[in-house]
């Protein structure tokens, strides 16, 4: 559904991503995974179009991102960035409802069925019972789930996610990680997101892709990806891993001297 192909891109002269190629099959949650500043939210800002590559191309189903209009493209595409945040005095239905704004005309009003989505959008991530607050009254991990459900009210087929957990309590992070888990299996939205917690990255994807240096140093399933040898030579830790019921269970001991 997703290929990049050497893509090279960054800020000004500045090279962040290095000839970087990717594949990403359909139905897949894939975890962008690596150390502060290895080019996670630079990679992410290209695929949503955020910053345009230096060179290289990126396709969607087999089409050019560049070759729709923005519009087009945020019908098939939704983002949650890492730093995002909303100004006073919007309520939880006023955000949830912006989603439906790609699908829109500009003199377009909102039908029927947009009511339809967004509501079942804010069922869906149990928002409704407070559609009326205001966003900015409400904890973190509320306003992760009003943000997670404007971007349901897209009906997107891609949904990119920088750091979705950051900042939650581990009983939040738990719920959000199986609702992105939920929408992706239920609603068949592809998922690329970025996580820093290696066994939330374990656990709830298909494929991890481990960043190094504006690099893709690994590739592949979790247990293809995450070992010692490979978190040494990127984190520079030393861990010990186990596996139990099929689960990977990271726990890092030191950094390398
Ligand atoms: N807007 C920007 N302008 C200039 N340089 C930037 C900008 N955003 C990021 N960079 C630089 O690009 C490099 C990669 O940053 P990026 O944000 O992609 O890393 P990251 O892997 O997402 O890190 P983190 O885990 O801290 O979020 C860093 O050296 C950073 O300083
Ligand atoms: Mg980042």
């Amino acid at each position: 559904m997703l290929n990049v192909i050497e893509l090279n891109a960054g800020y000004e002269n500045r090279k962040i991503i290095e000839n970087l190629c990717l594949s990403i099959k359909k139905g897949e949650i894939i975890s962008i995974i690596g150390p502060n500043g290895s080019g996670k939210s630079t990679l992410l800002s290209c695929l949503t179009r955020y910053i345009k590559p230096m060179s290289g191309n990126i396709f969607l189903e087999n089409e050019n991102i560049y070759s729709k209009s923005i519009k087009e493209f945020s019908k098939k595409v939704a983002i949650l960035s890492q730093h995002h945040s909303v100004t006073s005095n919007v309520t939880v239905r006023q955000l949830v409802s912006y989603g439906r704004l790609p699908h829109k005309k500009w003199y377009e009003r909102q039908n029927e069925k947009d009511y339809e989505i967004i509501e079942q959008a804010m069922k869906y991530t149990n928002v409704l019972h407070y559609e009326d607050k205001f966003v900015n009254s409400l904890s973190g991990g509320e306003q992760q789930r009003v943000w997670i459900a404007m971007t349901l009210a897209q009906t997107p087929d891609l949904l990119l996610l920088d750091e979705p957990t950051t900042y939650l309590d581990i009983s939040h992070q738990l719920e959000l990680m199986k609702l992105i888990h939920t929408i992706n299996k239920e609603k068949k939205i592809n998922i690329i997101m970025v996580l820093h917690d290696l066994n939330q990255a374990s656990e709830y994807s298909d494929k991890i892709v481990l960043m190094k240096n504006g690099k893709i140093f690994a590739y592949g399933s979790p247990k293809d990806v995450i070992n010692c040898e490979n978190l040494r030579n990127v984190y520079n830790i030393k861990c010990h891993i186990c596996e139990n019921n099929n689960k990977l269970m990271i726990t890092p001991i030191d950094t390398c001297k």
